[in-house]
C-alpha cells in the first residue's frame, strides 16, 4: 500500500472550552492552547484536531455554528488563530479543524434570513416542509434521543424545519447546489489558511430520503429514529464525491469522517483508493456497551471476547480497502477506563496503559482525546440537574418515558454522559486543577484532587503520560516504526478468552489481558518493549497486564 503523508500522524483531540483557560474567564481559549502546545510536542503527537472554535451560541458547545468564518470570542480572535497556526508550524505540529456542515446554528445569518421571509434566497438552504393536520411532517425522532426532528418555523403556523440534532441546529439542504458551493468556498478558505484537513461532523446525515415518509415507530413516543431515513442514504455518494473533488482532494488534505451508519461492505466507497475520505471513525466497538449509539438506556453486557471480535472485524475490514482512525475516546464518549475496564480496582494507571497498548498499536492513525493520556476517569453525578450536556437530559427523559426509574435513568446517563469527557483538563493540583487561576469553569468541576494530572505525572516515570510518550516514540521513531505504521494487522489466537492479542508487521506482538484474573498462557520469546507492569513473569499475564513484544528480531 502506498503511504500517504497522513498515515504517519498521531492525532490529539482538543476540546477547546476545557483545555486551558489563559484569560481566566471560565472557558478554555486559543491562547491557552498556544501556551500548552510545547507540552503536546513533548508528548510526541504530530497533529491536533480542534473541536469547533467558530462563532456559536454554544447550545451544543460549538457544533452549532453561527458564522463559519469567525472565531467565537470566548475562544479568542482570528489573530489568535493565526498565531496558533504559526506556533504549531514552528513546533512541527499540524492542525485540523472540525467541519460541521450537516447543520448550522439557528442563529446563523442564513437561517435568520430564511425565517424572516418566504422569499429569502436562503430559505432553500434549509429543509422546510408543511406539517400534516397540525403535526410535524412525519414521525422522525431527533438523534439526541428525544422529540421530533421537526420544529415549527418561527412565525409560521404550519411550516416546520428539519433538524437531526437539537432544534437550535437546523439541517442544511444539500439538495441545493448553491448551498453546496457556499460550503465548498468556506472549506477552501480554511485550507488556504494552512489547516491540514478536517474531522467532518455527522457527515453521513447530509442526504435525507426525499419522500419524507413516516416510519414504523420504535418507541412509546410513536416516533422512529431519524437515522433510518437520514443516515447514509442512497444518493449521498453524489454529494460526498462532489465535496471531495471541490475541496479536500486538490489540497491533499487529511479528512476523518464521522461517518456513522457505514457498513463494512461499503468501506471501499468511503476510504478506498478513490474514497470520499482519508479515514472514517468506526463506532462498532466504541458503542459496545449500548445497543444503539444514541440510546443509552439499551445497555449491553459485553465480554472481552465480544470486544476482541469487534476490534478484529473492524481491523480486517478496514485493512482490505484502506486506512483506519483508531480511537477509544472523544468528546461524545465516556472515559475509556470506565467503559472498558470492568474491574473498578484497575481503573487506574494500569488500566489506562492496558487500553492504550490495545488500541494505539492497531493498524491506522491513533487518536488521543485530551486527558486520555493521563488516565482521566468519569465523574459520578448525583442528580440530573448536575449535567450540562443536552443529550444527557434527552436520554434521561427518554429512559423514564420507556419505563425506567429515575435512579436507573441517572445511572445510564452517568455511564454515558458526554460531560464525562468535557471536564477541564487537569494540569496540576492547584485551584481548578490548573485549568485557570480561579474563575468558575463553564462546567461544574469535580472537586476531588488526585494525582491524575499533568504535573504529577511528569514527576512519576510510571505514569500513564510517560507510557503514552514511550508508546508514541516507539511508533514514530524506533526500529519498530515500519511495523507499527505500515505493518499488516494479524489477529493472534490465544488460549485465554480474556486476552486480546495481535501482530503488526513481522516484528510486533501485542498481548492484553482484559480481566482481573492472573492468566497463564504461552507467550512469545521476544524482547519486551512495552509493559504496563514493572515486571514480567514468563508466560504469565497479571490482571490487566499488557505487553508489546518485539519478535523475530533477526529477520
Ligand atoms: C457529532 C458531534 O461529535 C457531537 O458532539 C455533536 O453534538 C453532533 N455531531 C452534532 O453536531
Amino acid at each position: 500500500m502506498q503511504t500517504n503523508w497522513w498515515q504517519k500522524e498521531v492525532f490529539y483531540q482538543i476540546y477547546p472550552a476545557s483545555f486551558k483557560d489563559a484569560n481566566n474567564d471560565g472557558v478554555g481559549d486559543l491562547q491557552g492552547i498556544i501556551q500548552m502546545l510545547p507540552k503536546l510536542k513533548q508528548l510526541g503527537i504530530t497533529t491536533i484536531w480542534l473541536s469547533p472554535i467558530y462563532q456559536s451560541p454554544m447550545v451544543d458547545n460549538g457544533y452549532d455554528i453561527s458564522d463559519y468564518q469567525a472565531i467565537d470570542p470566548r475562544f479568542g480572535s482570528m489573530a489568535d488563530f493565526d498565531q496558533l497556526m504559526a506556533v504549531s508550524k514552528q513546533l512541527g505540529l499540524k492542525v485540523i479543524l472540525d467541519l460541521v456542515i450537516n447543520h448550522t446554528s439557528d442563529q446563523h445569518a442564513w437561517f435568520q434570513s430564511a425565517i424572516k421571509s418566504s422569499k429569502s434566497p436562503y430559505r432553500d438552504f434549509y429543509i422546510i416542509r408543511r406539517g400534516r393536520d397540525g403535526n410535524p411532517p412525519n414521525n422522525w425522532r431527533s438523534n439526541f434521543g428525544k422529540g421530533s426532528s421537526w420544529t415549527l418555523l418561527p412565525g409560521s403556523q404550519d411550516e416546520y424545519y428539519h433538524h437531526v440534532f437539537s432544534k437550535q441546529q437546523p439541517d442544511l439542504n444539500w439538495e441545493n447546489p448553491e448551498l453546496r458551493q457556499r460550503l465548498y468556498q468556506m472549506i477552501n478558505w480554511w485550507l488556504a489558511k494552512g489547516v491540514a484537513g478536517f474531522r467532518i461532523d455527522a457527515i453521513t446525515f447530509i442526504k435525507k430520503d426525499q419522500d419524507f415518509a413516516a416510519i414504523t415507530p420504535d418507541g412509546v413516543d410513536g416516533l422512529g429514529k431519524v437515522k433510518r431515513k437520514a443516515e447514509n442514504r442512497p444518493g449521498i455518494e453524489k454529494f460526498l464525491t462532489e465535496l471531495n473533488d471541490a475541496t479536500f482532494k486538490p489540497a491533499n488534505a487529511v479528512t476523518v469522517g464521522e461517518a456513522s451508519g457505514v457498513g463494512y461492505e461499503q468501506l471501499g466507497q468511503f476510504i478506498g483508493k478513490k474514497g470520499y475520505f482519508s479515514m472514517i471513525f468506526d463506532f462498532h466497538y466504541a458503542d459496545i456497551d449500548i445497543a444503539s449509539g444514541s440510546e443509552w438506556y439499551r445497555r449491553i453486557n459485553w465480554t472481552p471476547t465480544d470486544l476482541r471480535h469487534a476490534i478484529f472485524k473492524s481491523q480486517m475490514a478496514i485493512q482490505k480497502v484502506g486506512w483506519g482512525a483508531n480511537f477509544f475516546e472523544n468528546h461524545d464518549q465516556p472515559r475509556s477506563i470506565n467503559k472498558y475496564i470492568q474491574a473498578p480496582a484497575y481503573r487506574n494507571a494500569i488500566g489506562a496503559k492496558a487500553l492504550a497498548l490495545l488500541y494505539f498499536n492497531l493498524r491506522g492513525c491513533p487518536f488521543i482525546y485530551q486527558g486520555q493520556e493521563l488516565g482521566v476517569t468519569n465523574v459520578h453525578r448525583e442528580s440530573i440537574s448536575a449535567f450540562n450536556d443536552l443529550s444527557s437530559h434527552d436520554n434521561y427523559d427518554r429512559a423514564i418515558e420507556e419505563g425506567y426509574s429515575k435512579e436507573a435513568a441517572l445511572e445510564f446517563v452517568n455511564a454515558r454522559s458526554r460531560d464525562n469527557a468535557r471536564l477541564p483538563y487537569p494540569w496540576d493540583n492547584s485551584i481548578n486543577h490548573g485549568f485557570n487561576s480561579g474563575a468558575k469553569p463553564w462546567i461544574a468541576l469535580d472537586q476531588q484532587h488526585t494525582n491524575v494530572n499533568w504535573q504529577s505525572e511528569q514527576l512519576d516515570s510510571n505514569s500513564a503520560w510517560h507510557f503514552y510518550q514511550a508508546m508514541i516514540k516507539l511508533r514514530q521513531s524506533s526500529n519498530l516504526s515500519h511495523d507499527l505504521i505500515e505493518g499488516d494487522f494479524q489477529p493472534l489466537t490465544s488460549s485465554c478468552e480474556q486476552v486480546i492479542a495481535y501482530q503488526r508487521g513481522h516484528h510486533v506482538q501485542v498481548y492484553v489481558n482484559l480481566s482481573e484474573k492472573q492468566l497463564n498462557l504461552t507467550l512469545p520469546n521476544g524482547k519486551l518493549r512495552l509493559n504496563n507492569y514493572e515486571h514480567y513473569q514468563k508466560n504469565t499475564l497479571k490482571p490487566y497486564q499488557a505487553i508489546l513484544f518485539e519478535v523475530n528480531s533477526n529477520e
